[in-house]
């Protein structure tokens, strides 16, 4: 796997352990997703690749872009093994996790911090209702992930569900690939459907243990404009979309030659307030 993001599984009964809620949140989810696969075979491996290194300086610019401080609840959709939790956990934001594989939620609740918890669920099916003072969605956590055909269905119930997840006011940022990088410096095992925006890649991905397996990756890549219009479709307001390489976010200005663009956009602020 060159690129962030990502280089049949168990389902998740309901209820709790120690640091991690488990709900089958839809009926889609229960059915399986083409990741649930790829995060079985990974497991903890998934930690080794270098597009996973930079989360510290990846939160410490999310906090400030997205005025966050201890207290605040932050919902993380698409968490993997919730290396972005546990650092905005440690700064004392609370945090619930979201992810479509159960092998991803267990890791992610192994040493959470206080106040950090993950489920497993699926983005697409997102049942919170203005909770959140922030929510995010990195390195492709769902954003993107919809498939062969890159179902715009999918990023937009993402994205929806995302958005009234937020409190009125409360932010947004959600990272996704870019479609100019990926065209302009297509590798030649890649496989770009210009129609859908889907690259399409086959590779070995190495477990835990070392087994190596051939795996199909499907990720939909985006331009700042669609990013735009889909944000709005989700009722956002669209604060900033910026060119940004893992380990090194920053306000830059979209360009064609990063991996990803991270978009950051508000909910309207109507007045009401987060439930307490
Ligand atoms: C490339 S990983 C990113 C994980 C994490 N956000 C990070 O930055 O390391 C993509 C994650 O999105 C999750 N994912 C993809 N589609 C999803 C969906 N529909 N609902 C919930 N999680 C999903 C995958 O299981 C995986 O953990």
């Amino acid at each position: 796997m060159a690129e962030p993001g990502f280089p049949a599984s168990s389902r998740a009964d309901a209820g709790r352990t120690a640091g991690r809620e488990v709900t089958a949140v839809s009926a889609e989810g229960a059915r399986g997703h083409w990741v649930e696969v790829l995060a079985d075979h990974l497991g903890s491996a998934y930690l080794r690749y270098s597009f996973t290194k930079g989360t510290e300086q990846e939160v410490a610019f999310l906090v400030e872009a997205l005025g966050l401080g201890p207290g605040d609840r932050v919902l993380d959709v698409g968490c993997g093994p919730g290396r972005h939790a546990h650092a905005l956990g440690r700064r004392g934001i609370e945090v619930v996790g979201v992810d479509v594989s159960s092998r991803f939620v267990e890791l992610a609740a192994e040493g959470a911090p206080a106040g950090v918890t993950f489920r497993q669920g699926d983005a697409r099916a997102l049942a919170f209702d203005a909770e959140f003072d922030a929510a995010v969605s990195l390195c492709q956590g769902a954003l993107g992930l919809g498939g062969p055909d890159g179902a715009l269905a999918s990023d937009r119930a993402v994205l929806a569900g995302m958005a009234r997840a937020l409190r009125p006011g409360g932010r947004l940022a959600a990272s996704a690939f870019s479609a100019y990088f990926q065209v302009r410096w297509l590798e030649d095992t890649d496989a770009f459907d210009a129609a859908t925006g889907v690259n399409h890649e086959r590779s070995v991905l190495r477990s835990e243990t070392g087994a190596e397996a051939e795996h199909d990756l499907w990720t939909t890549c985006f331009t700042p404009r669609e990013l735009t219009l889909l944000a709005e479709g989700a009722g956002l307001t669209v604060e900033g979309i910026w060119s940004v390489t893992p380990g090194a976010y920053a306000a830059n200005p979209p360009t064609v030659d990063s991996h990803e663009f991270l978009l950051v956009a508000a909910r309207p602020d109507d007045g009401r307030r987060r439930p307490q």
